[in-house]
């Protein structure tokens, strides 16, 4: 196991709250709000179905939106990369269709698709716990083929007033008890999850070489739903 992806996984274990079995547990739970119909909508709108296509889903946890591809599309390739052990772990069984990689999304280099080979990638809340996408914008005009489209959802910046409000409901803050612990933990949650504006993760694709197709902005702007194409 190489040092890079050694270093990934520490990372991800402190991100992940230490406890990876209980990470995976809530992937599972959220699975369904992050892929509702209004995602499926979008998803549609800029990845109609076609008799067969080349998917990937980058850092797909569990691979629930893979297995719910596959159900829906047996002719489709699907493949999830992931780096996460618990989050392997908690794949168990697969359709035929759908395979598995291990790779490291912050310097995954050309090698894991074929150029032009995948016709779209999802990338729902992965960007946030990348130390950079750049690395990764640019492989995936590389794997995409021209017409191919990223679809990318994610937590983006919002004010550390509503955070820490959102994060503590109904503490005064001037006057409460606050354990100091409690509150390192929570700001470190609120770096890591806060890292980019929307409007940073277009301009970085449009800057790596995508067309920025369309941009939601989702919970009252705590997040973004964004559809890039390949040119
Ligand atoms: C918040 S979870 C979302 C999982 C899944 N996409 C979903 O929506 O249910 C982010 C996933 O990305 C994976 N991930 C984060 N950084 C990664 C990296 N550098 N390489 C590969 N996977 C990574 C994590 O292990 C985790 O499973």
């Amino acid at each position: 196991m190489s040092d890079k992806l050694n270093e990934t996984r520490r990372f991800l274990a402190q991100h992940h709250g230490g406890n990876g079995a209980k990470a995976a547990a809530k992937t599972v739970s959220t699975h369904e709000r992050n892929h509702d119909t209004d995602f499926w909508a979008f998803w549609r709108t800029h990845v109609p179905a076609a008799d067969s296509l080349n998917i990937a889903d980058l850092g797909c946890g569990p691979a629930l939106f893979l297995k719910e591809l596959a159900d829906q599309h047996p002719d489709y390739r699907l493949t999830g990369i992931e780096i996460a052990p618990y989050m392997l772990a908690s794949i168990e069984a697969k359709p035929d269709n759908l395979e598995i990689r291990v790779s490291d999304l912050n310097a995954p280099g050309d090698m894991v698709f074929p150029h032009h080979s995948l016709d779209a990638c999802l990338a729902n809340m992965l960007i946030h716990e990348l130390f950079q996408p750049v690395m990764l914008f640019r492989a995936l005009r590389h794997w995409l083929r021209p017409g191919g489209v990223l679809i990318l959802t994610d937590m983006v910046r919002q004010p550390l007033d509503t955070f820490l409000q959102h994060k503590f409901p109904d503490t005064d803050f001037a006057n409460a008890e606050l354990d100091a612990p409690e509150m390192n933990d929570c700001f470190r949650d609120y770096f890591e999850h806060n890292r980019y504006s929307a409007e940073d993760i277009s301009n970085l694709l449009t800057l790596c070489g995508f067309e920025v197709l369309e941009l939601q902005l989702l919970r009252q702007g705590r997040a973004t739903r964004i559809a890039a194409r390949n040119p």
